[in-house]
């Protein structure tokens, strides 16, 4: 039996097909290029892309799964949470084709699909209960899963994203975006406590905003003296990177710790950070927890995780077809 998953939340117009937990076609286009410039995501653009690739990166999936529709047996599609307009495009093409197809459609939150990517692609136990954290370009989440139909939020940003705030430094530095990508590409190890800054933290939530602004102001504070060079470039974005990812894996050992809880699945674009993933190595490997991260394929949006986690919840959960669904943007 095949699932089919779309995914139109931000600027990736994506489709996939899974058999189980095996992808066997997963095809995106991003609109990336066309936001570029603007430093961020533009709605209206990502929804006329959406527009004009969602029937394509379908007809892409279906042959190269060499199926045909009528072997779906399930369609999910992300409804929450993202940009209203995306999620209406791919929400609605999702409910038409289950309708011509007679094929229950099932609506997929797109941070618990997050969770359920490093599953994709091979056959490890759900390791329930699990502390989730969805780090991403709109999302800091931790989460409680007892299962993907029981999930719990422990905390969050009070304000801006992990990723978001990576993207911001990235542009006040002129790099590209998106912004991990380029500040990451750029960490340097020996300079990464060159600067003291540090994100916030309390309970279970963060704080992404402070530390953003504060190295923002170091930029200036130093270009007006003028001892601003390729150098301390490097000194500047690496003690951030590392506040920044030192601040997730804190977040998460405690929440892990006072809840009693062994396992960690962590998921989404940030997830992809190199410095990121040593950490997590090294928590697992001083403190007994089992860490699970999706391949690096899987980290950044797609419609694998969506298609994975619709064929999970109707196989396993009985999940059906509401078609009273609505639409949750951000
Ligand atoms: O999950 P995702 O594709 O979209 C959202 O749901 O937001 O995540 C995109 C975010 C962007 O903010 C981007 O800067 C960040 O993930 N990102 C990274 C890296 N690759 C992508 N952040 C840090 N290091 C990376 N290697
Ligand atoms: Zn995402």
């Amino acid at each position: 039996m095949h699932a089919l998953g779309i995914e139109t939340s931000c600027d990736e117009t994506s489709c996939a097909i899974v058999k189980g937990r095996k992808v066997v076609a997963n095809f995106t286009v991003s609109s990336l290029r066309y936001h570029k410039r603007y430093g961020g995501i533009v709605p209206e653009i990502a929804t006329r892309n959406h527009l004009k690739f969602i029937d394509k990166v379908s007809l892409l999936a279906i042959r190269k799964a060499k199926i045909d529709f009528k072997d779906i047996k399930v369609i999910g599609a992300t409804y929450k949470p993202g940009l209203l307009g995306a999620l209406l495009v791919g929400v609605n093409f999702a409910k038409a084709l289950s309708l011509a197809l007679g094929k229950p459609f099932l609506g997929i939150n797109h941070l618990h699909a997050h969770l359920f990517s490093p599953f994709l692609d091979n056959r490890i136990p759900f390791p329930f209960p699990f502390i989730g954290l969805v780090a991403s370009g709109g999302h800091t989440e931790i989460f409680l899963v007892k299962d993907f139909t029981q999930i719990k939020l422990l905390g969050r940003t009070t304000d801006d994203a992990c990723g978001e705030a990576f993207d911001k430094v990235a542009r006040a530095f002129g790099l590209g975006y998106p912004g991990g990508v380029y500040i990451d590409k750029i960490y340097s190890p020996d300079f990464k406590e060159s600067f003291s800054f540090r994100c916030g933290r309390k309970g279970f939530n963060f704080s992404f905003s402070g530390v953003k602004t504060a190295v923002i102001y170091k930029k200036s504070e130093l270009e007006k003296e003028k001892k601003m060079d390729r150098g301390t470039k490097i000194k500047i974005l690496s003690s951030f990177q590392e506040s920044v990812v030192k601040t997730l894996v804190e977040g998460i050992e405690e929440a892990a710790t006072k809840l009693g809880i062994r396992n960690i699945v962590c998921g989404g674009g940030v997830v992809a950070n190199r410095r990121l993933r040593e950490l997590l190595k090294d928590l697992e490997k001083k403190k007994k927890f089992k860490i699970f991260l999706p391949s690096l394929a899987y980290t950044t949006d797609n419609a694998a995780m969506v298609a994975g986690l619709a064929f999970y919840l109707y196989n396993k959960r009985g999940k059906v077809s509401n078609f009273n669904l609505e639409v949750e943007a951000n």
